[in-house]
């Protein structure tokens, strides 16, 4: 590889692997991963840890500016035994949520950003303009450091324009149903794989439709459907990519 992308987007909708794929290129490549679909979450946890109503767009856009967020690499005992107890009885938590540890306002999250609800309202959330705003400003400031790679739904067409090499990472809503369905069966939750398909299939509407920063592919993105790859798989491919990207840069 000639030189490595200083900024790599990864985009794509629900589900689509793209924590996995960050964090096996991040170990790889030495670089850091920042995942700003937390941040979102971790708006709408702390709205709905306050009773605020997720329709109030005012109130909601007023946490989002004046909480401070913060998500770091995870820790050993990553989640607070309070949290952990109230998410996730009795169960080893899943990969996504030992990614990191995620804080706002100094009090651990990291378990409760993951919990079904926040999985129903982060979409209406996140369409606010508002909150867009604000989050988009940190994670600028985030990727001034460099040798990052950050996972979105933005980051290569708002966040990130000028980044070094955008991905987007796709599988089918069939695939992606079905890994939504084995994170929450290892949750200990009982979820149909019907729920899922329909979780994901709203989900995708509302990223994709929204006025502000909707989910879509930037122009000079390369695409990576990994519905029939394994991991590895999927690494190998994008590692193909940020070469290419790399000889576009050099
Ligand atoms: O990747 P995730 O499922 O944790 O993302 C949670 C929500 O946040 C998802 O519905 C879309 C939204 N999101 C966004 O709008 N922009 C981003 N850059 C990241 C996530």
């Amino acid at each position: 590889m000639t030189r490595l992308p200083r900024t790599i987007a990864i985009d794509g909708p629900a589900a689509s692997g793209k924590s996995v794929l960050a964090e096996r290129l991040a170990a790889r490549l030495g670089y850091f991963y920042f995942d700003t679909g937390l941040m979102y979450r971790a708006v709408t946890n702390e709205a709905l840890t306050r009773n605020v109503s997720i329709q109030d767009e005012n109130a909601v856009t007023q946490i989002a500016e004046t909480i401070e967020i913060n998500v770091l690499p995870a820790t050993e005992n990553a989640g607070d035994a309070a949290s952990r107890m109230a998410s996730v009885p009795s169960r080893v938590p899943d990969d996504a949520s030992r990614q990191f540890t995620v804080t706002v306002d100094g009090r651990d999250v990291s378990y409760q950003v993951r919990r079904p609800e926040v999985d129903r309202n982060v979409s209406a959330v996140s369409a606010y303009f508002g909150v867009r705003r604000a989050m988009t400003a940190q994670q600028r400031r985030i990727a001034e450091r460099g040798c990052i790679i950050m996972t979105g739904r933005d980051i290569g067409t708002v966040v990130l324009p000028d980044a070094e090499c955008k991905i987007f990472l796709t599988a089918s809503v069939e695939v992606r149903a079905r890994r939504r369905m084995a994170d929450r069966l290892a949750r200990g939750q009982s979820v149909t794989l019907e729920q899922m398909r329909d979780e994901i299939l709203k989900r995708d509407a509302i990223d994709s439709s929204r006025s502000v920063a909707p989910l879509r592919p930037a122009a000079d993105a390369i695409h990576l459907d990994n519905s029939a790859l394994t991991i590895d798989e999927t690494v190998t491919r994008a590692l193909d990519i940020l070469n290419q990207c790399a000889q576009e840069w050099a």
